[in-house]
């Protein structure tokens, strides 16, 4: 086997500066900066942000507006009794899917770290328990559907999803609560094909998450 070790910095070595930026003077100047959208300071300091750069120097409240205009009507729901340090990963997953809401269930606190500042753009909530997160979705006509390799679940690669749906995650360890699952429409699993019992719930996430967005999403609005 041949290892080919590169010189060049890898993620973890870019720092700051890789994205974005500089003041708008340097980078357009002579151009006049007067969309409402625009934050002052971002415009004098520069944007190193990790936003697209659509959104460059816009306000954080502006570029929630613009999502807002184009989110689907996908739901996401984690279960959070035990610390999952996963939950950031999910959160920054469903950023970038334009889902409409991520919701905690449980321990109102999680570790944002994974999340990469992405839940400044993207619509959280939280629920005490599964009793009130199911109400909560009853009350909103999204089905639920719960996202674990347990017996009698549904392939995920051939099941049909609901357009307007919830996704529920469990946490590493117990999975989706018993509670959870008994009420959910239905729960559908990923194939797995080598000796490990699950995958990590963020990139389960993300691969669910990615199926209901090739069933309905309109690639027409991607980036
Ligand atoms: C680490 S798993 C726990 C699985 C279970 N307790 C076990 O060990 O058999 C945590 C969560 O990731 C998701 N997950 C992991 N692997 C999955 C798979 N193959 N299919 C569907 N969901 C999966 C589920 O939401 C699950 O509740």
């Amino acid at each position: 086997m041949i290892l080919v070790l590169s010189d060049q910095p890898g993620p973890t070595e870019w720092g700051e500066s890789r994205h974005g930026v500089g003041p708008w003077e340097q980078e357009r100047p002579g151009q006049l900066a007067d969309d409402p959208r625009y934050d002052p300071e971002l415009l004098a300091e520069g944007d190193r942000r990790n936003v697209v750069d659509a959104y460059r120097y816009w306000r954080r409240e502006a570029i929630v507006a613009d999502i807002d205009t184009r989110r689907h009507d996908l739901h996401i729901a984690i279960e959070n009794f035990e610390h999952d340090a996963n939950i950031g990963t999910v959160v920054r997953t469903a950023n970038a899917f334009a889902v409409n809401t991520v919701h905690i269930v449980g321990r109102r606190r999680w570790n944002r770290r994974g999340a990469m500042v992405t839940d400044r753009y993207q619509h959280l909530q939280h629920h005490a328990n599964i009793a009130e997160l199911l109400e909560w979705a009853k009350q909103q006509g999204l089905i639920v559907v719960a996202i674990d390799n347990t017996p009698g679940s549904v392939p995920l690669e051939t099941a049909a999803l609901p357009r307007r749906c919830l996704l529920l995650f469990g946490q590493e360890g117990p999975g989706v609560s018993e509670d959870a699952s008994s009420k959910a429409a239905m729960t559908c699993s990923i194939a797995q094909f080598g000796s490990t019992r699950s995958i990590n719930v963020g990139v389960a996430a993300g691969i669910a998450m990615h199926a209901w967005i090739r069933q309905y999403a309109d690639l027409g609005n991607a980036w």
